[in-house]
């Protein structure tokens, strides 16, 4: 159920029965306040504007034109021109039937259902994953459950960085210790910081070292067996790794949506061509540069875009160009969605333009480049350890489920040890993803364990233990919920409210699907299990003196509530108990 599109489709025809022209835009908007309806149109003012008309009266005209009678139990004028829209209760209760009966809670799927590519996570593979990958992996898989969720088809594109200079010195290092015979799963790659450590140490001190590791990178890339031989057991290791960090953070990615960098590899030579023959890459000192005027600085000296090295040697934006064609011609993907650090927004400004002047993506693929803000410490600096290092993901997660463990251990618990784990690490890993996905994308943010492991607020442990209090009521009544079908009453304010909120799951999951953030159902969860708190309070459930029917029209709201929680934490990757 989308109700602002149902107003959308009324509004628009008033306004054309009204004489405006067609696309003249309605702007409904869910009120912000019940004073002002539940829905407003706003489109009179703008409308009036263009015709120089009065806007309250062109206001009267639409709503003479306006056919709302089974929605909307009383329309008004307010202001210079708004038009209020109070929403009729058994309308509202009519929906909540239909969404109880439906296991998508009545949102539907797209009637067009479009091809998402989604690139997201993408660590590096030389490295392990730090917690610069956390935004990316938990903001795009939420992206993408909620996708899914609508009916769109998504091909998830984990475009792990696996090529490039650093795996010649990475090769020629394991080369040398495969050769001491010292054992690469429990020594040598069980910790990959280290291992990089130690190479690139010997890249820079030891002599001759470079040398090889140069030779290495110039055979693996044209495809010697015994380099490659040697790339593929490292790829593998930090793949496992990676793995493992997915496993832990409940995320979507599997092995099969790996498109690292260096399956593009026997592309890159096709894509310089075809940039120089339609003179979009010249030549400048050697190499190969796009230069784009679209972006030059206060100078106007064009961007310079480097495509291929003086030495013929291939970039991070040669292999971007590549994934433009692979995934807007060969995929025919709707949409592209990349999911990465702001700080590289220049680069990704030039692949678009590039790709599309090349034709390497279509005009009808939309390419959306969907930055992110760093996650900082106390100290308002990037997030570090206390010694100044990168901080492993890996290490993240756990201190969160350990963190977790105790603050669960503070409350009264008859549960058996091992379902206490289970719950600290639903919590924990829960905490911590709710409080990266409830920030706005694109600004910082500073990572604080107190507060996104509090039970109050906006945090996952408050909606993990607000699920399991609705949850909990059903329990004690001894009721199954599941085959209650009552009717719906909406009758005290606070029931309204709640059945509002409980009918805008459409709209925000639209809302975060076209604008890629997850921040909105963040909010709209909390919204909701605050709504849900002071209708408990206000509109008693399982007392005595409310008659069997009322009491079953608020268990079926109550029901509403633990699924539409459940299904909103679901497509943010955050897992619901039953106890805590
Ligand atoms: N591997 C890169 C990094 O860690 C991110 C890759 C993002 N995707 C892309 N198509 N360039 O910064």
């Amino acid at each position: 159920m989308n109700i602002r599109q149902l107003l959308v489709q009324r509004a628009v025809a008033a306004m054309v029965a009204a004489g405006l022209p067609e696309d003249t835009n309605p702007a409904v908007t869910q009120s912000t306040r019940a004073q002002f309806g539940d829905y407003q149109i706003n489109g009179a003012m703008g409308a009036a504007k263009k015709l120089k008309a009065n806007p309250r009266e062109l206001a009267q005209k639409i709503i003479d034109h306006l056919d709302l009678d089974d929605v909307a139990a009383q329309l008004e004028i307010a202001g210079p021109g708004f038009i209020n829209i109070h929403l009729k209760p058994e309308f509202l209760a009519a929906q909540l039937v239909a969404a109880n009966q439906d296991e998508k809670l009545g949102v539907q799927v797209h009637a067009k259902a479009q091809k998402v590519v989604v690139d997201y996570s993408s660590p590096n593979l030389a490295k392990e994953m730090h917690v610069g990958h956390l935004r990316s992996t938990i903001i795009g898989d939420a992206v993408v459950r909620a996708l899914e969720f609508r009916g769109d088809t998504v091909v998830r594109q984990n475009h792990m960085g696996d090529w490039g200079t650093q795996f010649g010195m990475l090769i020629a290092h394991l080369e040398d210790l495969l050769n001491q015979g010292i054992d690469l799963e429990a020594v040598a790659l069980a910790d990959l910081e280290s291992f990089y450590r130690d190479s690139k140490k010997r890249f820079d001190d030891e002599e001759g070292f470079a040398d090889k590791a140069r030779d290495y990178v110039v055979k693996l890339q044209s495809g010697d067996a015994h380099c490659e031989k040697l790339w593929r057991l490292f790829i593998n290791t930090s793949v496992k790794h990676s793995s493992e960090v997915y496993h832990k953070l409940n995320v979507t990615l599997t092995q099969d949506d790996i498109m690292a960098e260096s399956a593009y590899n026997s592309e890159l030579h096709n894509i310089i061509a075809l940039l120089k023959a339609k003179n979009i890459a010249v030549e400048s000192q050697g190499a190969q540069v796009v230069f784009l005027e679209e972006l030059a600085n206060k100078e106007g000296e064009p961007s310079a875009f480097i495509v291929q090295k003086s030495g013929g040697g291939f970039l991070y934006a040669t292999t971007d160009l590549a994934a433009c064609d692979y995934r807007s011609n060969k995929l025919q993907a709707d949409r592209i969605l990349i999911f990465v650090d702001a700080r590289q927004s220049l680069h990704f400004s030039q692949v678009e333009l590039t790709a599309r002047k090349a034709g390497l993506l279509r005009d009808e693929t939309s390419y959306e480049f969907c930055p992110f803000g760093t996650m900082m410490g106390e100290d308002g600096k990037p997030f570090k350890t206390r010694s100044g290092d990168t901080v492993k993901l890996a290490d993240l997660l756990e201190e969160a489920i350990t963190r977790a463990q105790a603050k669960l251990a503070e409350r009264e618990s008859d549960l058996s040890e091992q379902e206490r784990a289970e719950i600290a690490r639903k919590v924990g890993i829960g905490a911590v993803k709710y409080a990266d996905l409830s920030k706005n994308r694109t600004s910082d943010y500073i990572f604080n364990w107190d507060s996104m492991l509090s039970f109050e607020g906006a945090t996952a442990p408050y909606l993990q233990y607000a699920y399991m209090r609705v949850r909990s009521l059903f329990r004690k009544a001894n009721i199954d919920v599941s085959t209650l079908n009552a009717a719906i009453t909406i009758a005290e304010p606070q029931e309204k409210a709640l059945a509002l909120k409980l009918l805008q799951l459409e709209e925000v999951l639209d809302q975060m699907i076209n604008e890629a953030t997850p921040h909105v159902l963040c909010a709209y969860l909390y919204e909701l299990a605050s709504l849900y708190m002071t209708f408990y309070e206000a509109c008693p459930v399982l007392k005595d003196d409310i008659s069997t029917q009322l009491r079953d029209s608020r268990l079926v709201l109550c029901n509403l509530v633990a699924n539409t929680l459940q299904q909103g934490l679901g497509l943010l990757g955050i897992e619901v108990m039953e106890q805590m």
